[in-house]
């Protein structure tokens, strides 16, 4: 039997949204006030969904209390209460900008390096109630 299990998870940060070859007035007609060069804080919420077939001995697809701990280990603990821009390895440096859509990229990418391979991974990161991304596309 194929099924998919839902976990949910938090946390805030802070970022700006910026293009370093643009100046301030091109960044702010582009990225609005996320590109406050103070920077500014979300409140992201995500959900991570696996899928795969259960286990028919245990019943279960994936013992939710391991993925608890990924979760908590490779995307709370990187994320939370951090400047994304100046604190996460991805995007230091003006390597990426953090927009939703890049920082649900490097969430999956993180999850994906630990997750068992059997597993399908996807990840939707909210950025306000009404505003979310979802990786890989559906
Ligand atoms: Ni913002």
């Amino acid at each position: 039997m194929r099924i998919s299990a839902f976990r949910k998870a938090h946390f805030n940060a802070a970022h700006r949204l910026h293009i370093s070859n643009l100046n301030d007035e091109e960044n702010a007609r582009i990225f609005g006030s996320c590109s406050n060069p103070l920077y500014h804080g979300h409140n992201y919420d995500m959900e991570v969904k696996v899928t795969g077939e259960v286990d028919p001995r245990t019943g279960y697809l994936i013992d939710l209390k391991i993925l608890k701990d990924y979760i908590k280990e490779h995307v709370e603990n990187v994320f939370d209460h951090k400047n994304i821009n100046l604190e996460v390895e991805e995007f230091m440096d003006e390597k990426m900008n953090p927009t939703a859509e890049n920082i649900c990229y490097v969430i999956w990418k993180r999850l994906r390096a630990v997750l068992d391979e059997k597993f399908e991974l996807t990840i939707r990161l909210y950025e306000t109630p009404r505003n979310y991304v979802e990786y890989p596309a559906s």
